[in-house]
């Protein structure tokens, strides 16, 4: 993939598209930034906004443009659905927005398409899982924004509750993003101090109870506004950035599991390496046997829901 390439395509002008190309915009990642979506006012109305806003920034082409225009970017990414408010579980979305994505990675790679694609529809894992099989691009092209949006809430949880930066908690949460997602308490620390030795800890709700407190976090931002879209959108603008910059930054994404914790055949999400060419290397943390157990029993969730979508 050439790394000079710097045109990012939105493919979805709902509000995580939209949330997604404006949050590209501050940040100054991409110098062309193509907009899709099934509306065509609304997506040039968008694309008019957006460019209305450069003259305060740094200079960046905004256009509302066609399939033919992603295949020349470095990076699409993948924000349809189908309407409606999300209630429930993520994975209750999968039929409809199977049929969604598989169109757009179909008119994708039709166009001929090679740079890294980054899905953030859901259910995020089961539709990473389809866009790799199905646009037959190299593993580490295919990113999930997976957990990497449920580890933010963790660090932003232990961040309030401790009374510290969220920057300095480590945290992960691994597995789906959804309802079975594994939070690796056993590598939690504060600065290099074990979570469980730090001042304060003992205050903490049980990690089951912060547990469940990230998985309803996105369910009770959508309850009160009826989407979420900021903080995912930051999600995938730091992946973005870590592409584009070549950093070799360690985030935890949903990517093809290829042997790793003994899985294959499903894509989920665990810390990688993410550089120029997308996930670079997919690195394995030393779980204890319940943490093990429980990445297994969402493997075998996302699993089954794939099987079920194929029946
Ligand atoms: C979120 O957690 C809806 O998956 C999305 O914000």
């Amino acid at each position: 993939m050439p790394s000079h390439r710097t045109r990012i395509t939105v493919i979805g002008c709902g509000h995580v598209g939209t949330s997604c190309a404006y949050a590209l915009l501050q940040n100054h990642l991409a110098r062309e930034i193509v907009l899709i979506g099934d509306t065509e006012n609304l997506v040039h109305g968008e694309a008019l906004d957006l460019q209305q806003a450069v003259p305060l920034g740094t200079p960046v082409k905004i256009f509302a443009g066609t399939y033919k225009d992603a295949a020349a970017s470095a990076i699409a990414i993948i924000t349809v659905g189908t309407p409606g408010k999300f209630s429930g579980s993520r994975l209750d979305m999968l039929a409809g927005n199977a049929i969604i994505v598989r169109s757009c990675i179909a008119k994708l790679m039709a166009e001929g398409f090679d740079g890294v694609l980054i899905i953030a529809t859901n259910p995020l894992d089961v539709l990473t899982y389809i866009a790799q099989t199905e646009s037959g691009l190299p593993v580490s092209q295919v990113i999930g924004t997976g957990t990497l949006l449920d580890t933010e809430r963790l660090r932003h949880i232990l961040g309030e509750k401790l009374n510290v930066d969220a920057r300095s908690v480590h945290a992960a949460v691994i597995g789906e993003h959804g309802d079975s997602s594994v939070a690796v308490w056993s590598a939690a620390q504060v600065a290099g101090i074990p979570l469980a030795q730090y001042p304060g800890v003992d205050t903490l709700p049980s990690q089951e109870e912060l547990l469940i407190s990230v998985r309803h976090a996105g369910p009770e931002v959508a309850a009160l506004k009826g989407n979420t879209c900021f903080a995912i959108a930051a999600c995938v603008t730091r992946i973005c950035e870590a592409i584009l910059r070549d950093e070799r930054s360690v985030l935890i994404v949903s990517t093809m599991m290829t042997g790793q914790y003994g899985l294959k055949e499903v894509s989920l999400s665990t810390p990688c390496i993410v550089g120029n060419c997308g996930v670079e290397t997919v690195l394995e943390l030393r779980l204890n046997e319940v943490e093990q157990k429980s990445l297994e029993a969402s493997a075998a969730v996302l699993k089954h829901a794939y099987a079920q979508l194929q029946k």
